[in-house]
């Protein structure tokens, strides 16, 4: 078996960077590069001022700190980086396709295909390339076919590893996996990836399968916890109709230990770059195998989300006699959860898009996601004219700033701070009736009804 002396990594985005950095560390005799074509990324990457790094994950710091320049790298070499390296993970982004066949719903292979074909323009020697990238079923197939039919008559191991980490909660993740999934036919190549996780992972945490059985379970994992968001919002719903409460129903059916307590949170609906798209592109393939019955299942999932994202933004305009017309709505949160920066698919997105063509005026404040994105965000829609969209809202780096004579405050995403607020004297800033829509459950119902607040939340 070969013993792994270089890592490439193609991709240096939230997979990428955050999980090199890890295998890094616990690899010190391993050499690990990460690429990129993105040049103000990786020089964000190599910042020395370890608070720039472009992805924010608690404890990310500490991990580039202690490997970076020892044996982890950051460059916009791809080809060197490809040449020089055994292994070579394909950690590139996979977005939904916004064109031609498939559109809307089928995975975008462009980026992937492009790695491929310049893995093997420029390999030399043999390489084992590992799909890190969230794939459909199947596509190491078409890997194969490139890296073997435009190659250099080298040997290419293909592998799938795909990644479980959850934005915010990275670097724990990571070093702690519940489990490691490896996917491949060559044994020694499977053996050879086992070698590098065993650095900390334990032996039977690391799991091997064939290849589709791998790149499926990536889908299929996603699907399952999305379909537990939207399981728990149906009922949420159902909650606020009858006087039940969704966190107690959610606690009784999660003591079931068949049913388990993760996961059953109810909020203004699920984000984030994957939960969308991996269930899109399950009921893609499933269409594509003519599993009408198996796709319409899984697409209930993102119609449930959508249904739950609107139910808030309405909520909000029935609550306020029908109208927010001119109304300040301060929102508290952008980003899709907790503890990260990264707002793709945010239900804060949505929800404003809603109100904004109800021509409220929203204030935004999110403790880590910068101005720019949130107009980037709005302005990708296409909803409104880009002007329309600064005349609009407004984002303020101080909460109290946001709530300050604000009609209503929204809990987009369930940032701690919030819950630490001084909510008497925003009370006193804000109009009457003052009027909190919590889309997190977070914030205490009795202390904020004891200072006067009309608060509603969601499954309530
Ligand atoms: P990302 O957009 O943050 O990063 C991808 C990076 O790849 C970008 O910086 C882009 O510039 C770079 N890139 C694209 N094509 C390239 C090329 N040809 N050469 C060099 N660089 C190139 O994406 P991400 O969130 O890191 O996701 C990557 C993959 O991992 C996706 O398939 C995603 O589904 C999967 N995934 C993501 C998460 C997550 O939490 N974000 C978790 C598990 C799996
Ligand atoms: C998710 C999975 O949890 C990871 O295992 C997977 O690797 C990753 O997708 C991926 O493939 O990208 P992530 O999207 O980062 O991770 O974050 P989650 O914690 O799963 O949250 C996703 C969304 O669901 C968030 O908007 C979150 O607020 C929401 N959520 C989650 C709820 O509304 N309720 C819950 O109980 C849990």
């Amino acid at each position: 078996m070969k013993q792994i002396k270089k890592i490439t990594c193609i991709g240096a985005g939230y997979v990428g960077g955050p999980t090199m950095a890890v295998i890094a560390q616990k690899n010190p005799n391993v050499e690990v590069t990460v690429v990129d074509l993105n040049q103000a990324r990786i020089a964000a990457w190599n910042d020395e001022n370890l608070e720039n790094l472009p992805v924010y994950e608690p404890g990310l710091d500490a991990v580039v700190g202690e490997a970076r320049g020892r044996n982890l790298f950051f460059s916009t070499e791809v080809d060197k980086a490809i040449n020089e390296a055994d292994m070579i993970f394909i950690s590139v982004n996979t977005p939904t396709k916004t064109y031609g066949k498939g559109k809307g719903q089928a995975a975008d292979l462009k980026f992937i295909e492009l790695c491929a074909r310049q893995i093997a323009a420029v390999a030399k020697e043999d390489k084992i390339v590992v799909e890190k990238s969230t794939l459909p079923v199947r596509t190491a197939e078409a890997l194969k076919n490139i890296l073997e039919n435009t190659g250099n008559g080298v040997n290419f191991h293909i592998l799938s590893n795909p990644e479980f980490l959850a934005e915010g909660t990275a670097v724990t993740d990571l070093h702690n996996p519940d489990r490691v999934l490896i996917g491949g036919e060559d044994e020694a190549a499977i053996e050879a990836l086992v070698q590098v996780y065993e650095a900390w992972v334990p032996r039977e945490r690391i799991l091997t399968t064939n290849l589709w059985s791998s790149e499926l379970s990536k889908l299929v994992a996603n699907a399952f916890l999305a379909q537990r968001v939207s399981s728990i919002n149906a009922i949420s719903e159902l909650c606020e109709v009858t006087g039940a409460n969704v966190d107690e129903v959610a606690r009784a059916i999660g003591q079931d230990s068949r049913i388990g307590p993760k996961f059953l949170k109810a909020s203004v609906g699920f984000g984030g770059s994957c939960f969308q798209k991996d269930i899109l592109n399950l009921v893609y393939i499933a269409r594509s195998y003519n599993l009408t019955s198996v796709a319409d299942y899984w697409e209930q999932v993102i119609l449930m989300n959508d249904h739950q994202k609107t139910r808030f933004a309405e909520k909000i305009i029935q609550t306020m006699y029908n109208t927010v017309n001119g109304k300040h709505i301060a929102f508290l949160g952008w980003a899709f959860k907790k503890d990260t920066n990264d707002t793709r698919e945010s239900a804060a997105i949505y929800v404003a898009d809603h109100l904004l063509d109800e021509e409220a005026q929203v204030v935004v404040y999110d403790p880590k996601v910068p101005a720019e994105q949130i107009y980037k965000d709005l302005d990708y829609l296409g909803t409104r004219s880009p002007e329309n969209n600064r005349r609009l809202v407004k984002v303020v780096d101080n909460p109290y700033e946001a709530l300050d004579g604000a009609h209503a405050a929204a809990v987009l995403t369930e940032w701690d701070e919030f819950k630490g607020y001084d909510w008497a004297k925003i009370k006193e800033g804000m109009k009457r009736p003052s009027f909190v829509f919590d889309g997190r459950k977070l914030l205490d119902r009795k202390e904020l009804n004891r200072l006067g607040f009309a608060y509603y939340a969601i499954g309530e």
